[in-house]
């Protein structure tokens, strides 16, 4: 079956600091993401957001392109030292005035507004207080999440209050590869259960403001976890719950796996996660939002090999798999993406499968999935990008698959709407299906942007 469900939405996909630029007009604050790229030696080429796509100066030329792909919905993130530059107290008219220019503007093309909250730019006085590890960090996003719901929440198609805690907690506190760069594992792990805390105090905030038909969701990067063999079912296990688990458990379910405080008792008592907590987390969601790029294989190390940590996260000064000095990350059969990454498209159909299976009657939608890809504009100045149209091909069949097998999926966002700033890497790897010349910004379709227009006019995947 290649063809898609009625009212299946149809989305590309775009972060705040990614595309933006202006990092420093109308009022905004710096954020994690500026003082990191602004550190020398931490993105490749030295590259940094400043500019970014300039999509804060071109936003009615990017809607129109969303217009001619004819998309359903665009999901953006909300910048948060853009609205409130320092994490508190009032809103920047002139930062908010861009949002609600954009949610208009998409509105007017007929276009779902599907905003994130939080796409990993903590405003930097936040960080300086203590960051995610730091409760009040929560309280304070609940506020943000608060005057968002205010200002834009008759407007809102969905709100995603947060995109891949995993990357924020253990990227950003663990392995330092990302924003702001700490290596702590136990500050890592009071991070991850701050995002779940202020995902649920979000939800709330947003409940009681927004238009009662918004859609409230959060955006996990779920790890499709599996080992080399059967003898690897604990390995599998720890990593699952690190990965999955720390998350569904507290916002679907209202407690944190108990194997998970086993496995990392020696990192932390837990002792952050206060009465109520978990119940706060818990808050009901109208959808899912999953970002799905390629699974994961483990081995049970053997304690004397070379282990092998080849998780596609990058090698930082330390491991983002706290307690799971166990667990190999195997390196995975190719063909590969230009991150390194795996093309398994399996990963993505089973995946649906276990949270149909696991949160039965919560609906899904792919957030988040696509390919970076070295283009190559050609003599006639077209990009003719295969792989990508490929990589999509398959993953959309396999999402295909997944609701013929009853998974609820209601929707899938291209990442992403055009090439970026893709955080450490800077601007070396290429995700859209709109390229973006660095010397003049203009935009140019590439063949996927050609093709996903066709299969978002016909709801179907052409032959
Ligand atoms: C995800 C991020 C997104 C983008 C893609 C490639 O982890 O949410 O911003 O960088 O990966």
């Amino acid at each position: 079956m290649t063809t898609f469900p009625e009212n299946f939405l149809w989305g590309t996909a775009t972060a705040a600091y990614q595309v933006e630029g202006a990092w420093n007009e109308d009022g905004r604050g710096p954020s994690i993401w500026d003082t990191f790229s602004h550190t020398p030696g931490l993105v490749a080429n030295g590259d940094t957001g400043d500019l970014a796509c300039d999509h804060y100066h071109r936003v009615e030329e990017d809607l129109d392109t969303l217009a001619a792909l004819g998309v359903g919905a665009y999901r953006f993130s909300i910048s948060w030292p853009r609205v409130q530059p320092g994490g508190s107290g009032p809103v920047n008219r002139p930062g908010l005035d861009f949002y609600s220019r954009l949610v208009d503007g998409l509105l007017a093309r007929d276009i779902a507004p599907v905003a994130t909250l939080y796409h990993w730019d903590l405003p930097q006085e936040l960080e300086d207080a203590g960051g995610w590890p730091h409760r009040d960090t929560a309280t304070r996003f609940a506020e943000y999440a608060r005057l968002m719901g205010d200002a834009l929440g008759d407007r809102v198609h969905t709100w995603i209050t947060l995109n891949e805690p995993w990357c924020s907690a253990y990227l950003g506190y663990a392995s330092g590869v990302h924003a702001p760069a700490r290596t702590e594992p136990a500050a890592a792990l009071a991070a991850l259960h701050h995002l779940n805390l202020g995902h649920g105090l979000a939800v709330q905030a947003l409940r009681s403001t927004a238009a009662a038909s918004a859609q409230m969701s959060v955006t996990l990067n779920l790890h499709h976890v599996r080992g080399v063999s059967e003898r690897d079912a604990d390995a599998v296990r720890r990593a699952d719950a690190l990965s999955n688990r720390a998350f569904l458990g507290p916002m679907l379910e209202g407690a944190y796996p108990r194997d998970l405080i086993a496995d990392t008792a020696s990192v932390t008592d837990w002792s952050f996660v206060r009465d109520g907590d978990e119940a706060t987390a818990c808050r009901p969601l109208d959808v899912l939002g999953v970002n799905y790029y390629n699974p994961t294989l483990v081995r049970q190390w053997d304690g004397s090999s070379r282990r092998e940590t080849a998780d596609g996260h990058q090698d930082g000064a330390s491991s983002p798999w706290i307690a799971c000095e166990d667990v190999e990350f195997v390196r995975q059969p190719g063909p590969y993406t230009e991150m390194g990454w795996n093309i398994d498209e399996s990963g993505l159909s089973e995946l649906l499968l276990r949270l149909h299976r696991d949160h039965p009657g919560l609906p899904l939608m792919i957030t988040e999935n696509g390919a970076a890809f070295a283009d190559v504009v050609d003599a006639d100045g077209r990009i003719r990008d295969e792989r990508r149209i490929d990589y999509l091909r398959r993953h959309l069949t396999a999402v295909t698959e997944a609701i013929a097998a009853g998974a609820d999926v209601r929707g899938y966002f291209v990442w992403s709407l055009m090439d970026n700033f893709e955080w450490a890497h800077g601007y070396a790897k290429r995700f859209g299906i709109v390229r973006v010349d660095r010397d003049t910004m203009r935009r140019t379709w590439k063949d996927s942007a050609h093709w996903y227009r066709e299969v978002v006019a016909t709801g179907k995947l052409p032959s």
